[in-house]
């Protein structure tokens, strides 16, 4: 059994090890070399977007990148980078003196900010922290714009690329949107790969913004099979499980989809229950059954969590705006139906249809593909069906006449 201290990371930390993803990170990497190389001529860097439902890993794969990036050597340097969060953004100076130090120019950087802000402002008297709050979003786009451009000039020599990373994209606002432009129309020059994180709407919220030169995402989807029992067979021996037979493995790898949030959940299961019973339960197949139920209780309380996060107008309730999509599944049998017929079975006062399905869309409820919608994975789609019953057996129930007596 490996080393008992290992702690089992939480739902959204990192799994020890990382599968499949090898034409992304290729990607990836190949865009940053093409920043390095040709930042001093007329090349601008688009923006790099990683999309794909909530927990396909995403976040794992900027963090991965960022972290085989910074450890290359690119014309005898290593790549620099930062992280930030798309809420983080509102605030340009802040964001700013975030990028200058991460690209070793922090003097250099307050010394622009302190200047830029004031001249870019066109008034002398505002201070940079007034610019940094002002909502003439125009004034601190061109601020923002300006103080990269002096960042630029100022270009630290062992600096060959500085990758910015910002997850959790879908959540930009108007406040962010002028530093989301000016990441790469102000750098002109300057070796900046922005890179950006977000839902499968994240591109729909940054053209809604104003922000261009988006390069067609990354969209991940499941890993592929032998990808998934990668993650599950390399994640199971580093967490004290090795030597797992082929049957058990290729049980949990099934139940999982190949979805890595789920990867994780029946890790999670499989590796409290050999904590318990010992490094080779799952070949018991009676543990091995338990061990799926635990982590298909994981799942579907992931989606029930996605449920929650969903947000209709008037503060509805998704359950039940959801229901006659769900009533529609339990009767028809079918597993996926057009969006159009999904948004107006779903269009019933006070409920807007419309609303509901890109809402439960955009929060990974229900999975769009070619026009057409499911629920996010069969046994959610049957957890549903059965709380739609429960419910209707409940209403029905408030509806019988009290018993006299
Ligand atoms: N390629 C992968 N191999 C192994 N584990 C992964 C992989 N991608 C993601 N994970 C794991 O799956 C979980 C969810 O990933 P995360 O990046 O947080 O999803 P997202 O950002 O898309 O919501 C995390 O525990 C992460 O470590
Ligand atoms: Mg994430």
């Amino acid at each position: 059994m490996a080393d008992p201290r290992i702690i089992f990371p939480g739902p959204r930390q990192p799994l020890h090890h990382f599968a499949g993803r090898h034409v992304e990170m290729a990607r990836l990497i190949e865009t940053l070399r093409g920043v390095a190389t040709r930042a001093r001529g007329a090349h601008r860097a688009g923006f790099t977007l990683i999309t794909g439902t909530p927990g396909v890993g995403k976040t794992e794969l900027s963090a991965r990148f960022v972290a085989k990036a910074t450890s290359l050597a690119l014309g005898g340097a290593a790549p620099k980078a930062v992280s930030l969060k798309a809420s983080e953004l509102s605030n340009p100076l802040d964001s700013f003196l975030r990028i200058a130090d991460a690209a070793g120019a922090g003097e250099a950087g307050r010394a622009t900010a302190e200047m830029d802000t004031s001249i870019a402002s066109g008034s002398a008297s505002l201070s940079v922290a007034e610019a940094s709050m002002t909502r003439d979003r125009k004034r601190v786009a061109h601020g923002f714009a300006a103080m990269m451009g002096a960042l630029a000039r100022a270009w630290p020599k062992g600096c060959p690329a500085l990758i910015v990373s910002i997850d959790e994209l879908q959540n930009a606002t108007a406040e962010s949107a002028a530093v989301l432009q000016s990441l790469h129309e102000g750098t002109e020059g300057c070796p900046v790969m922005p890179l950006g994180a977000g839902l499968q709407h994240t591109l729909a919220v940054l053209s809604g913004l104003g922000v261009s030169r988006v390069a067609p995402p990354i969209t991940l989807g499941p890993l592929d099979a032998h990808d998934t029992h990668e993650a599950i067979g390399e994640n199971l021996a580093y967490y004290g499980l090795e030597d797992v037979d082929d049957g058990p493995l290729s049980a949990l790898a099934d139940a999982s989809f190949g979805y890595p949030a789920h990867i994780h959940g029946y890790l999670e299961a499989a590796v409290k229950a050999a904590r318990q019973a010992g490094p080779h339960c799952l070949d018991d197949p009676r543990v091995l059954r338990n061990v799926i139920r635990d982590g298909h209780g994981a799942r579907v309380e992931y989606y029930e969590g996605r449920l929650d996060a969903m947000h209709l107008d008037g503060g509805l309730e998704p359950r039940e705006a959801l229901m006659p999509l769900t009533a529609h599944f339990a009767k028809a049998g079918d597993r996926a139906i057009p969006q159009e017929l999904a948004m107006s079975l779903c269009d019933r006062k006070p409920y807007d249809g419309q609303q509901t399905i890109q809402q439960a869309i955009a929060h990974g409820v229900l999975a769009a593909k070619d026009g057409m919608v499911s629920f996010g994975i069969p046994s959610f789609r049957a957890h549903m069906i059965g709380r739609m019953r429960e419910w209707e057996r409940s209403v029905s129930a408030a509806k019988e006449p009290p018993l006299s007596g």
